[in-house]
């Protein structure tokens, strides 16, 4: 049996958290994996490199498969994005109280979540902190190289290998239903929603120059939270391919 270690790197500037990545390695590629993760943030003022080993790993025989729908107006795009929910059995006006919330701020502070919202299908929030929200972490590529590799041929980026390997774990989750996801960076406007299946990546999913941010994951009403905590945060897992890409 092959051994596994969670490489995970966080930074700060000025106390905010301006990076955070994780790679899943064996043991012999652990130096070359700091390293790299070490050039990450240019600028930081604090870092934090964790190394875990991991007792049990599960396996994910595909990632969601990527569609790009491509918008120029972030209000249409969340029309779009809404119907992509509501056919997933979201309704219009929960989908919709939380996107706003997300573009303004769900923090009750009025600022990022340092995680994601929870929401199931009546609109009931079901984080257990509503600023700390909960954080999917202990996912990566098997083949990281080859799945960015092909994925910046194709006009992606280094951003969509995390994003995508973090959305396959959550909808490898039967109670989660779907993911909304826009960055907290300003001029970083492409998000996107997943859901069984498929990561539709959508151009313009926010306003350009607003620096909130944040993520939904939708869930199915009789969720145990508990048990939904110990998978995002404590079960790991490798993904195997890169599912169909446009
Ligand atoms: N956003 C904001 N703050 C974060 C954070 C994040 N993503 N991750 C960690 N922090 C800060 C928080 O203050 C946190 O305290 P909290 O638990 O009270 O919120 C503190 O750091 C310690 O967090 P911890 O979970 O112990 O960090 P970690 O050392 O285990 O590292 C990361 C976790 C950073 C690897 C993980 O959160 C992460 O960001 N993974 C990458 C996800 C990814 O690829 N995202 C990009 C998709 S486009
Ligand atoms: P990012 O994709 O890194 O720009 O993050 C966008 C938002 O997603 C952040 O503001 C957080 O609210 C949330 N977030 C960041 N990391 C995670 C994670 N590992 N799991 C769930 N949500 C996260």
């Amino acid at each position: 049996m092959r051994e596994y270690y969670s490489i995970k790197m966080r930074a700060t500037l000025e106390e905010k958290h301006i990076s955070g990545a994780e790679r899943i390695t064996t043991k012999d590629k652990i130096n070359s994996v700091i390293t790299q993760l070490l050039e990450r943030p240019s600028y930081y003022d604090f870092m934090n490199i964790k190394v875990q080993k991991i007792s049990e790993i599960q396996f994910i025989e595909k990632s969601l498969n990527i569609k790009t729908i491509k918008t120029n107006d972030y209000q249409h795009a969340n029309q779009l994005a809404i119907e992509i929910l509501k056919n997933q059995g979201i309704p219009q006006e929960v989908s919709t109280s939380c996107i706003n919330l997300i573009h303004h701020g769900a923090s009750p502070d009025g600022g990022n979540m340092r995680g994601a919202m929870i929401v199931n299908i009546e609109g009931e929030r079901l984080e257990k902190d509503k600023s700390r929200g909960i954080r999917t972490v202990n996912v990566d590529f098997e083949d990281r190289e080859k799945v960015t590799k092909t994925l910046l041929e194709k006009g992606y980026t280094e951003r969509t290998v995390d994003a995508l390997a973090l959305a396959t774990k959550n909808l490898n989750h039967p109670d989660i239903l779907a993911e909304y996801c826009i960055s907290d960076q300003p001029d970083y406007t492409t998000g996107y929603v997943a859901v069984k299946g498929f990561y539709y990546r959508i151009t313009h999913l926010k306003k350009y120059g607003n620096p909130k941010g944040g993520r939904i994951y939708f869930v199915k009403n009789n969720t145990d939270i508990e048990k939904l905590y110990e998978y995002l945060q404590s079960k790991a897992f490798l993904i195997k391919e890169l599912g169909d890409l446009e």
